[in-house]
């Protein structure tokens, strides 16, 4: 077994969207084995985030993940890091597959509800960002 890491974006607490979110999460056989509700710091989301740091939106995309709660997950399932992506569906709402999340609830390509890890490495890294040992119980 596999495992990711998610966040529920503040667009997704804002709107009392996390159960819903979650519903889609489980129903796609991801197992959600740790979940933790934060407000982020400007630090967190400026480390998460770094590998966009060069990027013109960076500076929005800070703003907007420290802007209300987030809820940090990690979950696990069969081919995880892909499943999840498949079921968040493409970044860019408008260009998002039928019944994925984004599909679903995500505002803009800015405000897409969602981020799930794009590789089984980088799931690693982000978990240890949130997560010890003693947070996840699968
Ligand atoms: P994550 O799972 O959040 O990493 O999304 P992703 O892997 O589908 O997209 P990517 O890593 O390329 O971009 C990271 C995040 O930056 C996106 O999820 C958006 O929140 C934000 N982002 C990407 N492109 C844009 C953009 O053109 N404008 C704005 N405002 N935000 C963007
Ligand atoms: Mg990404």
């Amino acid at each position: 077994l596999e495992r990711t890491f998610s966040i529920l974006k503040p667009d997704a607490t804002r709107r009392n969207l996390t159960g819903a979110v979650n519903a889609v999460i489980e129903a796609a056989g991801l197992r959600i084995v740790g979940q933790r509700r934060i407000r982020m710091t400007r630090e967190q989301a400026e480390t998460f985030y770094a590998v966009h740091k060069e990027r013109p939106f960076f500076g929005e995309l800070v703003e907007f993940m420290t802007s209300g709660p987030v809820v940090v997950q990690v979950l696990e399932g069969e081919n995880a890091v892909a499943k999840y992506r498949e079921v968040m569906g493409a970044t860019n709402p408008a260009q998002a597959a039928e019944g994925t999340i984004r599909k679903q609830f995500a505002e803009s390509v800015g405000e897409n509800t969602v981020h799930g890890s794009d590789s089984a490495d980088n799931a690693k890294i982000e978990i240890a960002q949130f997560f010890t040992d003693a947070d996840i119980a699968a």
